[in-house]
């Protein structure tokens, strides 16, 4: 008896209803999707791939081939005693191109020419020994490679260390 009347009242209720207008107050925005977490900045430059050097490098490297560099094999290669002596040069280089050549040394990071990668083969094999010796001897005008005051020997032999402890092929 009370759920008939329950019923009733319902039904009347529900006839008597005006449609109500639709005062419905517009869907907010959605949020904005969260922001993608931040991608950590490149490290350092690649290690791997083509090389193509900037305007300061190939200046130095024509300014190099122009002197005559090309030419000169590294006559202290493979040699233990000057791979040794050369070893001894390198704590004058590895603030900037790293303890292990990987071009991250703690200067390195802020360079605006980052240091050359010794264990990156492409860049390696872009120039000759000879262009790599004269840069030693003059640096890359423009950058922080700076001529070190190494003798004409002793960069022949930084770079028999370069070539035997850094230069794996
Ligand atoms: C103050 C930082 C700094 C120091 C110290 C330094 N270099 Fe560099 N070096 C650089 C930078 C930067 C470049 C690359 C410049 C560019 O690519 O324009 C470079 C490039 C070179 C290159 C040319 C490589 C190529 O193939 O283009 C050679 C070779 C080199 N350095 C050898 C040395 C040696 C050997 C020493 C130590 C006697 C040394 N550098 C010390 C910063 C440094």
């Amino acid at each position: 008896m009370s759920s008939l009347l329950l019923l009733a009242s319902l039904l009347a209720c529900g006839g008597s209803e005006a449609p109500k207008p639709d005062v419905k107050p517009a869907e907010p925005p959605k949020a904005a999707e969260p922001p993608p977490a931040p991608t950590p900045p490149p490290a350092a430059p690649a290690a791997s791939g083509p090389y193509t050097p900037d305007e300061l490098a190939s200046a130095a490297y024509e300014k190099a081939k122009a002197a005559g560099a090309d030419a000169t094999p590294n006559p202290k290669s493979g040699d233990a005693a000057a791979i040794a002596a050369g070893k001894a040069q390198w704590s004058k280089c590895a603030t900037c191109h790293g303890e292990t050549g990987a071009g991250d040394g703690i200067a390195g990071g802020a360079l605006p020419q980052k240091p050359a990668q010794f264990t990156w083969n492409e860049r390696w094999d872009a120039t000759t020994v000879g262009v790599k010796h004269w840069i030693i001897l003059n640096g890359i005008q423009g950058t922080s490679m700076a001529p070190l005051g190494l003798t004409d020997d002793q960069a022949w032999e930084v770079l028999a260390f370069i070539e035997a402890d850094f230069h794996k092929k």
